[in-house]
């Protein structure tokens, strides 16, 4: 069973038959909300809105480690994390698909490992791909297979938020060698590795980041709304046949 991760705009999956809530207890708090469990295309998933069922916790406000350790407490074979993020790269405008291969970290003061405590042994996890490659190929091909073309490939750059960035800032991502910019990959994508269980990000890309192209003068929250609203659609559409050919 692969666990869903929403995120903005993606708070609900349309379709998908709740079989039951799960509000699970974790030694790190609350997680987002209650883990809904049920069937979406014939299959058994499970979901979470990073953000909350209501889109009410901020970025640097989510609880990650509560998050991802209720998820492990089910039998997932992966985490599809969704994300909305800005097109750094010029070709990556609104609408693009984007599976990243690499992350740059740019958060701060957020509880990023489970490897701390009294009685716990330091771990330093490998994170040269930050990614689990099985998962982003499987994320590929589902993509393929409703002829979705997603960008293989690219460079995950996350901000602290909830604040966009500015264009200097943007331009340094740039140098950095980041190709789009979100604000919840991490530390998700590392507590995940943590926990031994594949995790896989795909990303919408919802407006140009900040200075870049039709964003030169300012980011229009219009356009977001649109983009989202359009793209999550698709999303849900590779969603749905993931799901279908990680169980045939
Ligand atoms: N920056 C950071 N996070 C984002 C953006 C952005 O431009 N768009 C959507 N999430």
């Amino acid at each position: 069973m692969y666990a869903v991760l929403g995120g903005s705009g993606l708070s609900q999956l349309p379709g998908f038959e709740i079989t039951m809530r799960k509000v699970q207890r974790t030694p790190y708090g609350e997680p987002s909300g209650a883990l809904t469990i049920g069937i979406l295309a014939g299959h058994e998933i499970v979901f979470l809105a990073r953000h909350g069922y209501g889109h009410t916790i901020a970025p640097h406000q989510i609880n990650y480690r509560a998050n991802i350790w209720a998820l492990s407490q089910l039998n997932i074979d992966g985490i599809l994390s969704v994300a909305s993020v800005g097109g750094i790269r010029p070709d990556l405008k609104p609408g693009q698909l984007v599976v990243p291969d690499q992350i740059l970290d740019y958060t701060h003061g957020r509880s990023s490992t489970f490897f701390e405590g009294d009685n716990q042994a330091v771990q330093h996890i490998d994170f040269t791909w930050p990614y689990d490659q099985a998962l982003r190929t499987s994320l590929c091909l589902a993509a393929d297979s409703v002829g979705e073309q997603v960008v293989q490939g690219g460079c995950y750059a996350c901000t602290q938020g909830p604040r966009l960035e500015t264009a200097a800032e943007v331009r340094r991502l740039a140098r950095d060698g980041a190709d789009i910019v979100g604000m919840t990959g991490m530390p998700e994508a590392s507590l995940a590795r943590e926990l031994e269980i594949p995790y896989a990000h795909l990303a919408l890309v919802v407006n140009q980041a900040a200075g870049v192209g039709e964003s030169a003068q300012e980011i229009s929250h219009a356009q977001i709304s649109k983009t989202v609203h359009e793209g999550m659609g698709r999303v849900m559409g590779i969603i749905k046949s993931m799901v279908q050919l990680h169980d045939e």
